[in-house]
């Protein structure tokens, strides 16, 4: 059947959506956008992974249940996709999967239920169950080994993840395991026989000799006294599963593994294999583990999976809040077109590197490639068959009787020699856009406009036009200049769509690109005498200093990005969703304190250990995470509240008694110390 099935991954729903997940749905719905061109019915797949104690320890940390903490974040992605056209109501996905969905549950628990089933290649139990002891990071939802952490420095502290800096969970517990170790030489062939299977070609090696490495069983279950959100264990609901297990099902779930309505709505063997787009850092998941999971169910592999790199900053760091080098999605919005924004995305990573993004990289961009190249080729042909060919698209053949005048001019007489050009760029062009090779293909059609943009300059109409008797080489000459647009306007589509739409209709043509097949284009298709519409710049140039500017110190004092808008009340608007009795707020006895010392702790980068007089005989010693944004003598003789019937706990040894209250903001929760701006004793009770 002539269908195409492509995914992005499901994003956590711990945090809220950047550049990065912006990425990888430009990649897809481009993706999307071109098989559906070629006629291919295409299933396009988003969503959120809202599963596990990553999520519900954001949830807990901004007070919400974890379903609300899922429904926050899918927000600001529904806002994301719509903005930036990538919603179905603009032609981009069919779903925005979720897996809280009650049919996801239903199809997940019938794979675990098949797999519970199964025999490995090695005629072994596919699923065990056993004891599971070691360190998992929430953040990348992973456990880890003793080479993929940093020990800790002083004794008794947990080990960190090397990835995220942050200390890992010690998991000692029951736990159901997938007999991964049996999996080896059957992944190993799988790899072996389709060379396309993980790509680019150096990341499939890289899987090779992970699996050749050996691989361990997988645990893939945990004690629902230790993760309640999340999937139950088929007939053993004392364990949820795996947030791994259940997130990478959904690509099965959302066109209708394990549900019947899906089934209907979508068709499981219709879409089935996929095309999976993913990021390097979780290659590992879907090309090893998904893989042998579905060998066990006896589910056909996926398609491919294909491996992109990491946005970098423009000096090649890691984006992180920390360094301040993040790319905003609101400011991207605010002063970037969607097509530039796509353009650069698709042009500046070769696909499967790392790449650089900047906002002055975007602007160089669309001012040399797009305003001043296919803009500028697109405006200046169609203001010159305005002007000299009373707005209607002029004959693209020479008569017999004028050639020669043409030759005269210097003016190819052989329209083959244009035709074949584009046609070979075409060709070429399709041939990098199948192997997802968007940056070369790219590279291909500005060939196209170097080379109209030098035949026009060759030509030069404006001259032509002087003399009454070169009226149809003019003609010739702007005819295959409109026609090498309409050819464009096709290939650039699924890139940048609006661009590609607006040049159409310029042109005059009926109908859209996204209609027509780019392999199937024929040269002179362009029909003569037809009226052209309006001329409009489609890339106005962008005024690098004044946007630059505009950036860096930006109007609203906000950080957090805009919210999206959603009908609620006005406790919802801040994230309230449900009240206390003035009961449970006397349980909490604030009191005001001041500051006698603060010093940072050596080893523990995060945290201030503080002494504080409360109005009580001795002051209390209190840790505060707060290290990073506070330096400590500033903090000296400073009024601060204190949460003063806090439960004392040990941090890194040292005893902490009480809490300092903060104001939480931004996406890092960066806090904010509460203070007063009156006079007040140490000791005052807060009501
Ligand atoms: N929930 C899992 C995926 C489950 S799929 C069954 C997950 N989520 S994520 O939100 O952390 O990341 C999703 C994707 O975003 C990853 O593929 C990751 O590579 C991508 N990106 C995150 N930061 C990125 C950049 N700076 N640049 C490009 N893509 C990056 O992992």
């Amino acid at each position: 059947m002539n269908t195409f099935y492509v995914t992005t991954p499901i994003y956590y729903a711990n945090s809220l959506p950047h550049l990065g997940h912006l990425y990888t749905m430009i990649v897809a719905d481009t993706v999307a956008r071109a098989k559906r061109q070629r006629g291919i019915e295409t299933y396009f797949l988003t969503g959120t992974d809202e599963h596990g104690i990553n999520i519900e320890r954001a949830a807990q940390k901004a007070g919400r249940t974890p379903q609300e903490q899922s429904d926050y974040v899918v927000s600001y992605y529904k806002k994301m996709t719509s903005e930036f056209g990538l919603d179905t109501a603009h032609g981009g996905y069919d779903i925005f999967m979720r897996t809280t969905e009650p049919f996801h549950y239903q199809g997940v628990s019938e794979l675990w239920r098949r797999i519970a089933k199964a025999k490995t290649p090695k005629g072994n139990d596919a699923i065990y169950k056993g004891h599971y002891e070691g360190w998992f990071c929430a953040a990348c939802a992973e456990y880890k080994t003793e080479d993929e952490y940093q020990k800790p420095k002083n004794e008794g502290d947990p080990p960190t993840c090397l990835i995220h800096d942050t200390p890992l969970d010690r998991v000692s517990e029951e736990s159901y395991f997938f007999r991964l170790s049996d999996y080896d030489e059957a992944l190993l062939s799988v790899l072996e026989e389709r060379p396309d299977f993980v790509r680019p070609d150096y990341r499939r090696n890289e899987v090779a000799s992970f699996v050749r490495g050996g691989l361990q069983d997988l645990s893939v279950s945990r004690l629902k006294t230790s993760v309640s959100w999340g999937v139950p264990v088929p007939d053993d609901p004392a364990h949820t599963m795996y947030v791994w297990f259940d997130a990478l099902t959904n690509y099965i779930t959302a066109i209708g593994f394990g549900n019947e309505e899906r089934q209907k709505a979508v068709g499981f063997e219709k879409y089935w294999p996929a095309l999976h787009l993913v990021g390097k850092d979780i290659l590992r998941f879907h090309a090893v583990y998904w893989p042998a999971f579905l060998l066990a169910a006896g589910i056909e592999l996926p398609r491919a999976i294909v491996a992109h790199g990491m946005w970098l900053d423009p000096n090649g760091r890691k984006m992180s809040k920390t360094l301040g080098n993040t790319i905003e999605l609101d400011v991207l919005q605010k002063h970037f077109s969607i097509d530039a924004i796509r353009y650069f995305c698709l042009r500046e990573m070769v696909f499967g590197q790392d790449g650089r993004f900047g906002y002055e990289g975007v602007i160089d961009r669309a001012n040399s490639d797009l305003a001043s190249g296919w803009g500028n080729l697109s405006s200046r042909t169609l203001t010159m068959i305005a002007r000299y060919c009373d707005s209607r698209i002029p004959s693209g053949v020479i008569p017999e009787d004028k050639l020669l005048l043409a030759k005269r001019t210097g003016v190819d007489t052989d329209e083959t020699t244009v035709a074949g050009f584009i046609e070979h760029a075409r060709d070429q062009f399709v041939h990098h856009f199948e192997n997802l090779a968007f940056s070369k293909a790219l590279e291909t059609a500005w060939s196209v406009v170097a080379r109209v943009d030098k035949m026009i300059t060759d030509a030069k109409p404006w001259d032509l036009a002087k003399d009454e008797n070169q009226k149809q080489t003019l003609g010739v000459v702007l005819y295959r200049a409109a026609e090498s647009l309409r050819w464009l306007s096709v290939l650039l589509y699924p890139v940048m769509p609006e661009a590609s739409r607006a040049i159409w209709k310029q042109l005059g043509l009926d109908g859209s690109p996204a209609q027509i097949n780019p392999t199937q284009l024929k040269w002179g298709d362009l029909k003569q005498g037809a009226q052209i519409g309006e001329v409009q710049p489609v890339f106005p140039r962008m005024d690098k200093a004044k946007i630059m500017s505009e950036i860096a110190s930006p109007s609203p004092v906000s950080t957090e990005p805009s919210a999206p808008v959603v009908h609620a009340t006005q406790a919802d608007a801040i994230g309230i969703t449900s009240f206390i009795e003035i009961d449970d707020f006397a349980k909490v006895d604030l009191r005001v304190g001041q500051v006698l010392s603060a010093e940072r702790i050596p080893k523990a980068d995060k945290l201030l250990l503080m002494k504080v007089d409360i109005g009580e005989q001795q002051p209390r010693q209190i840790l505060a995470g707060i290290a990073q944004y506070y330096e400590p003598e500033k903090l000296i003789g400073r009024k601060v509240v204190i949460v003063a019937n806090l439960k004392p706990r040990k941090l890194r040894g040292l005893e902490s008694q009480g809490m300092v209250v903060a104001a939480s903001y931004g996406e890092e929760g960066r806090p904010v110390i509460a203070t007063f701006t009156e006079d007040v004793p140490n000791g005052a009770r807060l009501k």
